[in-house]
C-alpha cells in the first residue's frame, strides 16, 4: 500500500545521501518494494514507543549504509544468486559445522584444509561463533563480548576475509552466526549499564528486586536448569536483576527498545558484509518476553524477524537467513512465515523434529513415530529449506509431540525415558554410549549428548574390540546420515561424524567446559588420524568414503533439490521408513531399515504411487534389481538403506 509519509521521508533521506547506488537500480528497487512492509512491520513493534519516530529514521540510514559497505565483489554474487532464483535449495549444497580452534586451530589455517572438504564433498562451512567472547563464559561462543571483533584465539578479521575470498573463488560457501538473543555480560553495552548508564540499562530487562522476575518464571521454563537455574541474576554492582535465559552471564537484549533493533541489524549488515551466505540466527524463538507467557515463539519475534528478513532483502539480499528454532514441529513451521509473509521470514529453518525422529527409530527400530510427525513437517512453504542433520554442537532434544509417540500406542513419558536411558547407556544392553545433558530434576526433562559415532555404538564396539558391533555401528552411522541427506534440505554434517569420532571426554579437565557434557561431541581433531582414512576397512575409512559417497549420489542428482517433492510411502513396515523423490520423469525411492533384524517390504512398495518402474537401480550398492511380483518381498538387512532410482517402466 503506498503511504505518503514512509515515501516522502525516504525520498527526503535518499536526496540527502548522494548518488547511492550508481548506476545499480537494483536497490532503489528492491527499497521501494519492501518500504512499506518494514514501515508497518517495524510501526508494528514500536510505534507505541516515545523513541519510536526517531529510531525509524536510523534504521533506513543503516539499510542505505549496509548497501553503501558491501564490497562490489559481493554485490555481483548477489545478482548471481539471484539469477538462480532460491540458490539455496540446489542439491549442490552440501554442509559442515565446525570450530576451527578444534579443528584446525585457526582461521588461517583453515585455508590449508579446504582440499579436506573438496575431498568430501562439503562446499558450505558453518563456522562455529568466531568473535570475541570471554573464555571460561564463553559458551561456546555463544556469549559475545564484540560482535565486531574476531576473537584472538582464533585469528582477526583479516583472516576471516582472507579464507572466505579464497572459498569465494572455489565456489564455497560461508555460514555464521549472529547471537541475537543476548550478549556476554562482558559486551561495552552490559559494562555500562552496571556502571549505572541507564540509556544502555534499557538494552536489557533491568529489575529493582524480585517482584517481576518472580512473576516472570513463573510461566519461563529453564533452559540450563542444572549449570543455570532460573532465568534472572543478581547484578551486585547496579543493586538490580537482569534477564538471563541462558547461563548467568548471557544477559538477554531487550527488544522492546528500537535502538536494540536497529544496533544488532548493524551488526547483521556487518556480517553479511564479510561475505556470509548463510546467517544463522541463533535462539530467535526467545527474542520477545511477555510476563505471563513462556517468553518463546511470541509474534513479536515473528514480526522482528520478518523485519530483518525486508532490511536484509533490501541491502545484501544474496545473504539467506536460518532461524535456530528447536521447537515443538508446529511452531517450528510458523518460522518459515505465515500469510502474507509465507516464505517471507526464516529461508532456513533445521529440521530438529527429524533429526531427533531419527534417534527414536535408531533406538526403537521402529519407524511409527517418525511417521506420525510427517504430516507436520511437510507443510513447509516452497522457497524455503531445512537444515538436515544427525547432530549438531548441542544436545538432542526430544521436543516432538507426546500425541506422535501415542500414535505408536506408547506412553510418552516412558517412551521418552526409555529414549534418555538408551542413549545414555543405561539401558541393558544398549550399544550406545552419550549422557543426559540439562537433567531438570522438577520435571524429569533431559537431553541427549553424544557424537553420532558413540550414539550409534562405535565407541563402545571399539572398546570391547568386539568386531560384529563395530560393522553394525557403521551401518547405522552411514544410514543416519544417508536418511539425513535424502530427505530434503541442505545436509550439515558435524566435523568429526564423516570419520566416526567418538566422545571426547577431555573437556572435563577445562573448567571453562566441565559444567557442560555437550563438549563431549566437540571433538578436537587430531589430524594424525587421519592417516587412518588410507587404511583400507578401518572404520575411519568405511565412514569417510561412506559419507563422501553418499554426498556424490545427492550431488548427481537434481531431483534432490528442496523442491517439496518427497512423499512418504505407506509403511509396509513398521521398522523401514521409505520415501519417493520425483521430479517429472524421474524417480528415486529411498528405504531405511531402522532395526537390529531382517525386514521385509512388499515389491508393491514401488508400485502404489502408479507409474510403476521395471527396474531399479540402487545407487547405494550400484545394483539393478527387477521388480518383482506384488506377493514377494524386497529384503533389506539390519540397518541396511537403498536409494533406488526407477530406471525405465
Ligand atoms: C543456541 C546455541 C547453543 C547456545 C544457545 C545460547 O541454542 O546453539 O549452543 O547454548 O543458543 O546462545
Amino acid at each position: 500500500m503506498y503511504d505518503h509519509q514512509l515515501y516522502q521521508f525516504i525520498n527526503r533521506l535518499l536526496k540527502s545521501e548522494t548518488d547511492i547506488a550508481g548506476v545499480d537500480n537494483s536497490f532503489y528497487i528492491r527499497f521501494l518494494a519492501n518500504a512499506s512492509n518494514i514501515g508497518s512491520l517495524y510501526h508494528e513493534l514500536y510505534s507505541g514507543h516515545p523513541k519510536g519516530k526517531e529510531v525509524f529514521g536510523q534504521l533506513i540510514q543503516t539499510i542505505i549504509r549496509g548497501y553503501k559497505d558491501r564490497p562490489a565483489v559481493l554485490k555481483e554474487r548477489d545478482d548471481e544468486k539471484s539469477a538462480e532464483e532460491h540458490w539455496f535449495l540446489s542439491n549442490h549444497l552440501a554442509g559442515m559445522s565446525l570450530y576451527v580452534d578444534r579443528f584446525c586451530g585457526n582461521i588461517s589455517n583453515l585455508a590449508s584444509r579446504l582440499d579436506y572438504f573438496e575431498k568430501l564433498g562439503v562446499n558450505f562451512l558453518h563456522l562455529m561463533p568466531l568473535f570475541a567472547s570471554p573464555e571460561n563464559e564463553s559458551d561456546g561462543g555463544y556469549a559475545v563480548s564484540n560482535f565486531r571483533k574476531i576473537d584472538e584465539r582464533f585469528g582477526s578479521l583479516e583472516d576471516l576475509r582472507l579464507v572466505q575470498d579464497i572459498m569465494r573463488k572455489k565456489g564455497m560457501y560461508l555460514m555464521l552466526d549472529i547471537v541475537l538473543n543476548h550478549t556476554s555480560r562482558q559486551h561495552e553495552w552490559a559494562e555500562k549499564a552496571r556502571a549505572g548508564d541507564v540509556h544502555y540499562q534499557d538494552y536489557f530487562y533491568f529489575f529493582e528486586d524480585r517482584r517481576l522476575p518472580d512473576e516472570y518464571d513463573l510461566t519461563m521454563p529453564e533452559i540450563f536448569p542444572e549449570s543455570a537455574p532460573g532465568n534472572f541474576t543478581y547484578v551486585e554492582a547496579c543493586g538490580k536483576w537482569v534477564m538471563t535465559v541462558f547461563h548467568s552471564y548471557q544477559w538477554d537484549l531487550n527488544y522492546t527498545n528500537p535502538n536494540v533493533f536497529v544496533d544488532m541489524l548493524d551488526n547483521i549488515f556487518f556480517y553479511a558484509n564479510l561475505g556470509v551466505d548463510l546467517l544463522r540466527i541463533d535462539a530467535p524463538a526467545f527474542i520477545w518476553k511477555q510476563l505471563g507467557t513462556t517468553c518463546q515463539n511470541l509474534p513479536q519475534a515473528h514480526t522482528l524477524l520478518r523485519l530483518i528478513k525486508q532490511c536484509v532483502q533490501v541491502a545484501t539480499p544474496g545473504m539467506a537467513l536460518l532461524g535456530e528454532v528447536i521447537v515443538a514441529p508446529k511452531e517450528i513451521m510458523k518460522y518459515f512465515g505465515t500469510g502474507h509473509y509465507t516464505a517471507q521470514e526464516c529461508d532456513f529453518a533445521y529440521n530438529a523434529t527429524q533429526m531427533a525422529l531419527q534417534w527414536d527409530a535408531l533406538a526403537t527400530g521402529d519407524v511409527r513415530v517418525m511417521m506420525a510427525a510427517q504430516h507436520e513437517m511437510l507443510k513447509k512453504p516452497v522457497g524455503t529449506s531445512w537444515i538436515t542433520y544427525t547432530r549438531s554442537h548441542d544436545d538432542i532434544g526430544l521436543g516432538y509431540e507426546d500425541y506422535m509417540i501415542e500414535q505408536a500406542y506408547w506412553n510418552a513419558y516412558e517412551h521418552r525415558s526409555f529414549l534418555k536411558n538408551y542413549f545414555s547407556g543405561n539401558y541393558p544392553g544398549s550399544p550406545a554410549k552419550g549422557a543426559l545433558f540439562s537433567f531438570n530434576p522438577k520435571t524429569g526433562d533431559a537431553r541427549i549428548s553424544g557424537t553420532l559415532a558413540s550414539l550409534c555404538g562405535l565407541e563402545k564396539a571399539l572398546d570391547t574390540g568386539d568386531a560384529g558391533a563395530t560393522v553394525l555401528a557403521i551401518r547405522k552411522i552411514l544410514m543416519m546420515q544417508a536418511h539425513s541427506f535424502f530427505i530434503g534440505g541442505m545436509p550439515m554434517l558435524f566435523y568429526g561424524d564423516e570419520m566416526g569420532y567418538t566422545n571426547d571426554y577431555s573437556y572435563l579437565e577445562d573448567p571453562g567446559k566441565s559444567y557442560d557434557n555437550r563438549w563431549m561431541h566437540r571433538p578436537v581433531i587430531q589430524w594424525e588420524k587421519l592417516k587412518r582414512l588410507d587404511i583400507k576397512g578401518s572404520p575411519e575409512e568405511q565412514i569417510f568414503s561412506g559419507t563422501r559417497r553418499l554426498l556424490q549420489i545427492r550431488n548427481q542428482m537434481p531431483l534432490l533439490a528442496d523442491l517439496g517433492n518427497l512423499t512418504w510411502l505407506t509403511p509396509h513396515n513398521i521398522h523401514v521408513a521409505s520415501f519417493i523423490r520425483f521430479n517429472r520423469d524421474k524417480k528415486l525411492y529411498g528405504l531405511f531399515n531402522f532395526s537390529d533384524q531382517k525386514a521385509f517390504v512388499t515389491w508393491y512398495i514401488f508400485k502404489e504411487r502408479g507409474f510403476p518402474p521395471r527396474r531399479l537401480f540402487d545407487h547405494w550398492q550400484e545394483q539393478y534389481h527387477e521388480v518383482g511380483e506384488d506377493h514377494e518381498y524386497f529384503i533389506l538387512e539390519p540397518y541396511s538403506f537403498f536409494l533406488m532410482e526407477g530406471v525405465d517402466r
